[in-house]
């Protein structure tokens, strides 16, 4: 097929190889864009996929914007000969605690946290409980934390690539100081794990100089494309699921979407050129919707990989997400008749872990009867299908992603499929969808106004504007 062929190609035909692609390659992430086609035209969306295949090119020859961070493209080819370490770490840490909290923010924190929670099994007594800090600043939620330590033995697994991060920073301090009077200065330090980078920062300083056990970011990986790195898998090995099938996952999808694959009939091509050309024609923010609540998580995860990734020169789209049906019951009044900016990407999981049947009753006072039989996954199935239809008639356009399950395969495919997708999109946004300078704004701020040293002038003009004479 070559490129001035695809510049013909009808919609069907894109349809059909993208079936095709779908049955040879080991994917199991769909994408389905019908929902979009009463918003886009044609000859728009081509034109966009067109640019979609030139910005996977850009990206797998490392020809465009923030090249140098890239690595995470090829990580899925060595993570997997390269868990073992991870594996026998977690098996040390857990002989020695019942409980590990993870520290760390952003990039460093949500691809482990969206894992696990999608994996969890909430009401299950847990072998290894994982708990989380250093992700906000409340006081109130690390004195709670350590009230619960107090009573129990636990390991930190410290995350931070630049190791100078200031949430996480607070919250290794207080964590350590915490372990420290619990079980001794020997004690302690084998009870923490730093993940951090190879040659520097605070925190790779402190880990080399107190002996923690380490594991590196790479270099060339930033840090919301890092959770096929230890900075995910450490905390998904502790919580015991199976690294190696997320890792698989994410190889299976590279295999299929990244280089020698660059057709209309990519699934991270279809996706990106679908978002961008809804874009393109104004609708400006893009709602990640599933109805399992276990992918919470995974929105947020997805959400500081877009927001990230794209938002930036005063462009990019807006991610927001919710939970349905959870949801329909809030924000489904604004998204069937609100502003029309509005589209959505579903998140359909096929299958469910779990068999749940609705009970007939004899009353049938509750009008449900009609109902009495059927799987829930049936019923929420119908729900799905049912808010989809009513709101592309509204005037949301709706981009579908499947999937079989959530496993750990699964996740990889996914979470592999939307970090490239993110990738291509911002290439085709016309930025660097790997640096987030405007981070540093609030930093500087926080710190003149809590009185770092150097920052006095600024400490003096913020006050001022605080107290509305700047
Ligand atoms: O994606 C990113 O690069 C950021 O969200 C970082 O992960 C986040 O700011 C935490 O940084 P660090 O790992 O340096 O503490």
């Amino acid at each position: 097929m070559t490129a001035d062929c695809r510049l013909v190609l009808p919609t069907e035909i894109i349809y059909i190889c993208y079936v095709l692609n779908y049955l040879m390659m080991k994917q199991t992430i769909t994408v389905n864009i019908k929902g979009i086609s009463s918003f886009a035209a044609d000859a728009e969306l081509r034109s966009v996929t067109d640019r979609a295949i030139s910005s996977l090119r850009m990206l797998c020859d490392g020809t465009g914007r923030g090249s140098e961070f890239t690595g995470w493209l090829r990580l899925p080819d060595q993570a997997v000969n390269e868990t073992a370490a991870v594996k026998a770490c977690a098996a040390r840490l857990r002989t020695l605690a019942p409980v590990t909290v993870v520290v760390g923010i952003g990039g460093s924190y949500l691809g482990a946290r969206a894992l696990t929670e999608a994996l969890n099994d909430p009401f299950a007594p847990k072998e290894h409980t994982l708990l989380f800090a250093g992700h906000t600043l409340s006081e109130d939620y690390h004195a709670a934390l350590l009230r619960y330590l107090d009573g129990t033995d636990y390991n930190i697994v410290v995350i931070s690539k630049s190791g100078t991060t200031t949430e996480p920073a607070i919250a290794f301090r207080i964590l350590r100081d915490h372990l420290r009077n619990k079980m001794g200065v020997a004690a302690m330090k084998s009870h923490i794990v730093a993940v951090t980078d190879a040659r520097r920062g605070a925190l790779h300083d402190l880990a080399v100089s107190e002996g923690y056990e380490t594991f590196v970011i790479p270099d060339d990986v930033g840090g919301r494309y890092s959770v096929l790195t230890p900075v995910g898998l450490l905390p998904l090995a502790l919580a015991g699921y199976d690294i190696d099938a997320f890792a698989r996952g994410m190889l299976d999808m590279a295999l299929s979407v990244r280089e020698g694959n660059d057709t209309p009939a990519n699934i991270a091509v279809t996706y990106a050129a679908a978002r961008n050309t809804l874009y393109s024609i104004g609708y400006s923010t893009e709602i990640l919707i599933s109805y399992e609540p276990s992918l919470v998580f995974l929105a947020e995860w997805w959400k500081q990989l877009y927001g990230e990734s794209e938002g930036k020169e005063s462009k990019g789209i807006f991610p927001a997400s919710v939970t349905f049906t959870t949801d329909l019951h809030s924000m489904g009044q604004y998204i069937q008749q609100g502003e029309r900016k509005l589209f959505e990407t579903v998140i359909h999981v096929a299958d469910s872990r779990n068999k749940l049947v609705v009970p007939g009753a004899t009353d049938n006072s509750d009008g449900i009867g009609f109902i009495a039989g059927k799987r829930m996954t049936e019923v929420n199935h119908k729900a799905e299908a049912g808010t989809r239809l009513a709101h592309i008639g509204g005037g949301v356009p709706v981009i579908l992603v499947g999937m079989e399950r959530i496993d750990e395969y699964n996740l990889g495919q996914l979470m592999y499929f939307f970090e490239l997708a993110c990738a291509i999109s911002g290439y085709i946004l016309g930025v660097n969808p790997f640096d987030q300078p405007g981070v540093e704004s609030y930093k500087k701020n926080m710190f003149a106004l809590l009185g770092k040293p150097g920052f006095e002038a600024e400490r003096e003009r913020l006050e001022k504007q605080l107290q509305g004479r700047g």
